[in-house]
């Protein structure tokens, strides 16, 4: 039966006969012994094979190159050379599959990030990108259990939407119509009564919305999906096609909802620390050194907790030249919001109480008559990780908001209805997943943490 090798590394098997599949990284060796380094994606690390050449022959060896794939029969050792700790003397080897040298593109290692974008298909074999995935992977998990302890409930809200009016973003349209020749209307518009579902939809920007209907019913919910947003914004911290983990909480204030938040993060990061440690030591030495001491720093520190004005006051102040300009009513940019946190506070910030006209409708209005009950954290080298707010419990206060950005409800009067019947106080927010595992990577491209990235002119893989 087949060991992992991150179980093999353990070294608990030693001196027994065991059996490892899993991709070569490297042959190397002599004219008496081969050395091969073999990786199964169980660990970052690799466990090394060694052959006796004369037992099974140069011939036989030659195709075993970077990339192929073998099934290996040996006995584990103690290893005899520096570098590790066990290795597997091979009694026996099947090649699976091979990779013909000329053509693999992953011959050497050190291939730059730009050049494994353009081979997806290929990247989750090298060091980094194995490494990522399974922080990923580690991260999801954590997520779920997080929430599992604390009672929430994973509530699955819908892909496919026909609400238009969330205004977190440009949507992408989803229709069965012909568009070469759809059906129309005698005014020329286009007859959306003949689309699949009878009317216009869209692939959802948040399951906010939805959520909110969920806590109104089992108290505490979190989504966690795939969320889309058609922007032509080619940063590197934007996807057309994000995962959002989004709670939602009945009885919950700005300030529990800030709470929650902070806990939550510093839950996940300790989490990756604990369970990720090799590849978290890797990206570490490979990419960012400080890596390690900026989650821990994260972890062991309180994050500020400043309301917009003060932090325009701040800005305004800096004496720092930004290219967007600071001033009350604006919504602040990345360079603001790393100022903030990476030189101002150095220390993660939640901003609270933002104006009303940069922040979405349903967020829960302030006496001032200005500004309303919205939280964005912001983080180190990231900017905005989660935005999320306090949500306006109160009927008419929610409607005067929706009458004053002349928004359409047609498609919204299910929302509305939550706050007709057994309206409660309630906040929730939205954690993007990629900047989350972009912050514990310490990657600094979004493409770079998903296994297969949406963004403009992109969808090759
Ligand atoms: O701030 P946003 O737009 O908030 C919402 O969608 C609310 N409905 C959330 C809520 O209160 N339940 O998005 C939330 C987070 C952002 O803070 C950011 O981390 C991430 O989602 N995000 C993106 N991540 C990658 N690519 C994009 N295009 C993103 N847009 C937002
Ligand atoms: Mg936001």
């Amino acid at each position: 039966m087949r060991t992992k090798i991150v179980d093999l590394l353990k070294g608990s098997a030693t001196n027994s006969t065991v059996n490892v599949k899993g991709w070569v990284r490297t042959r190397r060796g002599n004219k008496q012994v081969a050395f091969i380094a073999l990786n199964d994606g169980s660990t970052i690390n690799n466990i090394q094979i060694v052959v006796d050449i004369e037992k099974f022959g140069e011939e036989f060896l030659k195709p075993i190159t970077t990339g192929s794939c073998i099934n290996v029969d040996g006995l584990l050792v103690e290893s005899q050379g520096q570098g590790q700790s066990v290795e597997i003397q091979a009694t026996a080897i099947e090649i699976y599959g091979t990779a013909d040298p000329n053509t693999y593109p992953l011959q050497k290692k050190g291939h730059s990030l730009e050049f494994l974008r353009e081979i997806a298909h290929l990247r989750p074999r090298t060091n980094t990108f194995g490494a990522v995935l399974r922080i990923r992977h580690h991260l999801s998990y954590a997520i779920h259990n997080y929430f599992n302890d604390l009672g929430f409930y994973y509530f699955h809200s819908p892909i496919i939407t026909a609400s238009d009016a969330e205004g977190a973003g440009a949507m992408f349209q989803v229709t069965t119509l012909d568009m070469n020749n759809p059906p129309k209307n005698e005014d020329g518009k286009i007859n959306y009564t003949e689309d699949f579902f009878g009317k216009p939809t869209n692939l959802t920007v948040s399951g906010q919305l939805e959520g909110e209907l969920g806590a109104m019913a089992l108290g505490g919910i979190y989504t966690f999906g795939p969320t889309f947003r058609a922007e032509n914004s080619n940063t590197p911290r934007h996807l057309a096609e994000f995962w959002m983990i989004e709670p939602e909480v009945a009885f919950y204030d700005i300030h529990d909802n800030m709470d929650l938040a902070e806990s939550f993060l510093k839950y996940v990061i300790g989490y990756a620390l604990e369970h990720c440690k090799d590849d978290i030591e890797f990206l570490c030495k490979m990419y960012d050194n400080e890596l390690v001491d900026r989650l821990n720093f994260v972890l062991q520190n309180k994050f500020i907790r400043l309301a917009y004005t003060e932090g325009v006051k701040i800005l305004e102040n800096s004496g720092k030249k930004f290219e967007f300009p600071v001033y009350w009513g604006a919504d602040l940019q990345s360079e603001h919001e790393r100022y903030l946190v990476e030189e101002h506070f150095q220390c993660p910030v939640i901003m609270t109480d933002y104006p009303k006209e940069i922040k979405s409708f349903y967020m829960k209005q302030n006496e001032d008559g200005k500004t309303v009950r919205g939280m964005d954290v912001l983080f180190p080298k990231i900017g905005e990780i989660i935005g999320g707010s306090e949500r306006e419990a109160d009927y008419d206060k929610l409607m005067n908001r929706v009458n004053e950005l002349n928004m359409s409800m047609d498609s919204l009067w299910w929302y509305l209805d939550t706050r007709k019947f057994g309206t409660a106080p309630h906040a929730g927010f939205g954690l993007g997943f990629e900047r989350l595992v972009l912050f514990i990577t310490g990657m600094t491209n979004i493409r770079d943490v998903i296994p297969f990235p949406r963004t403009p002119n992109n969808t090759e893989f």
